[in-house]
């Protein structure tokens, strides 16, 4: 099997002399696959129930007598402007009540039966067409679902909502309960009386919105599963997918991940921030836990700069290849970018691509080539697998509780995990991320950053997994609700206070003043000190814990809560259960995670690698990923795929990659 190599081909951009020199050059790059149609409903039917069909069956042709295979797109993205012309209803309205209209992409609501009719239709009539292509690979359903617009307040999704609010609970009692509506006065006679969380005087009722992100998550999934099923029928045996956005807010991706037949990612790292390549690592990571360590497909990437930043920096050499090692390094099976040929016209026109407006003689497309013909000797490694023992747990649930208003302190869920991550990914640990109700047997290390919601079913097998024998490392802010946004009273964290021999009585977010209101400086960071962390910054959170049954690791060192336990750890089974009430700074996180692998058991792919590398185990291989701007050198025995000698150590230029067989 390939790592399949390419990208979004959008050849009504262009004139059909231009498709035969596409062509031409696709073979040249090494490019095996093309996404085709993703913007095409306007060309496809231009009027209402009338398909032109044509174009696309050259196009598809042409591809195919040139060997390349195509993911081709079910094309429902962005409706054409005669459909909202004519049924405006389908248009989007904003939570303050504004209508969202063509000339910019995906002006549909997502709960919309008309707009969900004509995309039926749509698909239907490009998979009959299409099924028995010999060039088709994959079906693209749709497109980043949700990107532009992942929620709708129109009359329409406010009676959607109101359907799933009725399936959810059946009746109106039950439903006033999970929402808390004795509160403030808002208890509902019956269901035709709720609406979408819509622009309202003050703060919003925490478990309506709560629901609408379950809904508008739901609403989209459902707009996928029509097509998805439409497919499925026509088109048996041919994969399914749609394109994912790393960690993208609005979508729960692991009840997406369930229905798609593989997963794929769109990635774009600012190539002028230097956290980014740990932060796409984590994303990747994400991606081959969705579906329990499927490989996956990077769907989209831009070869340089992208459009939509303040300012785009373009990728520096070898930066995009090093970026796209990344991807196979993390269970990736193919490399795709988005686009083929960098658009004239469109809000797109200075978004890279594959073949630039400078043409061929350029970097990015000399890297390309070169890129194309690496991917086209690694057949090796597709299908195989990446093998953690360290889990992370991340809940969509928890990420949208923990970021509403009206809560101890604005916290970036995402941010949080990121910090754990990116200490794990210096130290070249792999890392898998879990449900909190995932089977955790095949872990010693399981890190729970700010579980802010949890079920008893969450509670009870984090618990198990501490009691028969991992390591547990619990976070601030981790069960403080369960599943409807209520509070867990008696000190917080629910069945864990028995697992972590802790419970919280106060919390003191070290959260800014708000300056505008009092003219007050920010308060400093506070500081811990500890054997094992030494004095350091903390930052982030505080709070009063008791430690009845915990060892106390760490205490806070200052102002009113000099003395309280900042870190404990609890021998519980046979097992340990740690649990920490503020964010260690700087170093001080290093230090705790390298206490928390040596006590797990756990090893990174390398031992010591300079700042900015990256080394990952795929299968019988070893990426080893320099990402930064220094050479640097890492110890590491094997035999270099690229020379076939053996060696023991990798020389690696900036931005440089080493591919290695080693015994693991
Ligand atoms: C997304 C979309 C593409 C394109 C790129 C630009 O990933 O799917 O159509 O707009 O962004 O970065």
């Amino acid at each position: 099997m390939p790592i399949w190599y390419g990208g979004d081909y959008n050849p009504e951009q262009w004139t059909e002399e231009t498709w035969d020199d596409d062509i031409r050059l696709m073979q040249r790059g090494g490019i095996s696959m093309a996404t085709v149609g993703v913007f095409s409903w306007a060309k496809l039917e231009p009027r209402e129930g009338e398909f032109e069909f044509g174009w696309l069956d050259r196009v598809l042709d042409k591809l195919h007598a040139g060997g390349i295979r195509v993911d081709l797109a079910t094309a429902t993205a962005s409706p054409p402007p005669w459909l909202t012309h004519r049924y405006p209803e389908v248009l989007p309205v904003t939570e303050n009540g504004i209508r969202l209209y063509p000339g910019s992409r995906q002006q549909y609501c997502p709960s919309s039966p008309v707009y969900r009719r004509l995309a039926a239709r749509l698909a239907t009539a490009i998979v009959e067409r299409y099924k028995d292509h010999p060039a088709l690979e994959l079906w693209h359903i749709n497109n980043e679902y949700g990107c532009h617009v992942s929620r709708c307040y129109c009359d329409v999704s406010a009676e959607a909502f109101r359907v799933w609010l009725q399936a959810k609970y059946g009746t109106i009692a039950a439903f006033n309960e999970a929402w808390g509506t004795a509160f403030w006065s808002q208890r509902y006679g019956e269901f035709a009386e709720v609406y979408p969380p819509r622009a309202a005087p003050t703060l919003k009722n925490p478990t309506q919105l709560l629901d609408f992100d379950r809904f508008s998550s739901d609403e989209l999934l459902e707009c996928y599963r029509a097509e998805a099923a439409i497919v499925r029928e026509v088109s048996p045996g041919v994969p399914v997918t749609t394109n994912f956005m790393g960690f993208f807010k609005p979508a729960d991706y692991w009840k997406w991940a369930a229905e798609v037949d593989v997963v794929s990612d769109d990635a774009y790292p600012d190539p002028a921030d230097p956290r980014s390549p740990a932060y796409a690592a984590m994303e990747r990571d994400l991606m081959r836990s969705l579906r329990h360590g499927q490989p996956w497909l990077l769907m989209e990437q831009a070869s340089s700069a992208v459009n939509w930043r303040k300012r785009n920096a373009p990728k520096g050499p070898g930066q995009q290849r090093a970026l796209s090692y990344q991807s196979v390094a993390r269970g990736a099976d193919g490399i795709l970018f988005f686009q083929w040929r960098q658009s004239v016209a469109g809000a797109e026109k200075f978004h890279s691509g594959l073949v630039p407006h400078a043409g061929t003689d350029t970097r990015v497309w000399r890297e390309v080539e070169q890129l194309g013909g690496e991917l086209a000797q690694l057949d090796r490694v597709a299908g195989s697998r990446v093998l953690a023992k360290t889990a992370i747990v991340f809940d969509w649930d928890s990420w949208w509780s923990i970021e509403q208003t009206a809560t101890p302190a604005e916290i970036s869920y995402v941010q949080n995990v990121f910090a754990w991550y990116a200490e794990l990914w210096r130290r070249t640990v792999a890392v898998d991320f879990v449900r909190p109700i995932d089977d955790l047997s095949g872990y010693v290390l399981v890190i729970v950053p700010s579980l802010f919601a949890a079920t008893g079913a969450a509670q009870k097998n984090l618990d198990a997994f501490a009691r028969e024998g991992g390591t547990l490392l619990v976070t601030y802010q981790s069960v403080i609700t369960d599943e409807n946004a209520h509070i867990t009273p008696g000190g917080y964290l629910g069945v864990l206070r028995e697992t972590l021999g802790v419970w919280i009585e106060e919390f003191a977010p070290l959260a800014a003043p708000d300056l505008e209101a009092t003219g007050v400086r920010p308060a400093p960071d506070i500081r811990v000190e500890s054997e094992l962390l030494g004095s350091s910054d903390a930052e982030i959170w505080a709070e009063y814990v008791h430690a009845p049954d915990a060892e106390v690791l760490a205490i806070f060192a200052e102002g009113a809560l000099a003395g309280w336990p900042a870190l404990t750890r609890n021998a519980v089974g046979s097992g340990a259960a740690w649990y920490v009430a503020t964010q260690p700074a700087g170093e001080a996180l290093g230090r705790l995670v390298v206490r928390l692998i040596d006590d797990a058991g756990v090893f990174g792919v390398v031992d010591i690698v300079p700042e900015g590398v990256e080394a990952v185990r795929r299968g019988e291989l070893t990426f080893v990923i320099n990402h930064s701007m220094a050479s640097g050198v890492v110890a590491l025995q094997g035999m270099d795929l690229a020379t076939g000698a053996a060696v023991t150590e990798v020389s690696l230029e900036p931005q440089g990659v080493a591919i290695l067989t080693t015994a693991s």
